[in-house]
């Protein structure tokens, strides 16, 4: 039998949600910093909880969905323990970040948008993260790496634990 989560705010987060709605002339303003609420709440945003989302926001959870979609910091499913980004836009493109991207793929295995078997690493390729002039680059959680080779790729992969 399968454990059914609770997709529900607490009472001190449903206020958060009313704050932060009362923020803008359009309670919609605050669809995004509810969104990343939902997330470290519920661990990731997944349809149920776009549907809860959208229920706050008196909208369709399809217009909820299309946002979630769109941006890379949301995530619809468990991700890993470690977020690997790496840039793909035209600054990191044109310094190599297809050949970093196809190292970092073959070293952990996977591919964008999944996950090691582990838990240990989620994969993402992501638009520009505004380091162009340090390019290629990746973000690896809260950290940009700068300038990477696949030698430096090879050390920060093996240092996530
Ligand atoms: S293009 Fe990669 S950081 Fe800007």
């Amino acid at each position: 039998m399968t454990a059914t989560r609770t997709i529900v705010f607490s009472p001190d987060q449903l206020a958060e949600v009313r704050r932060l709605q009362g923020l803008y002339p359009d309670k919609r303003g605050a669809l995004l910093p509810v969104l990343h609420m939902a997330q470290d709440a519920f661990d990731y945003v997944s349809l149920e909880v776009q549907e809860y989302v959208a229920g706050l926001f008196d909208m369709a959870p399809s217009h909820v969905h299309e946002v979630v979609t769109f941006y890379t910091l949301y995530f619809q499913q468990p991700k890993g323990r470690h977020v690997v980004a790496v840039c793909h836009n035209l600054s990191c493109y044109l310094a190599g970040s297809r050949e970093i991207l196809a190292h970092v793929k073959q070293r952990l295995g996977i591919g964008v948008g999944e996950t090691t078997d582990d838990g240990r690493v989620t994969l993402q390729s992501v638009e520009c993260l505004c380091a162009c002039e340090a390019a290629p680059m990746m973000q690896v959680d809260d950290r940009y790496e700068l300038n990477l080779t696949p030698e430096k790729v090879d050390r920060i992969l093996g240092e996530l634990r």
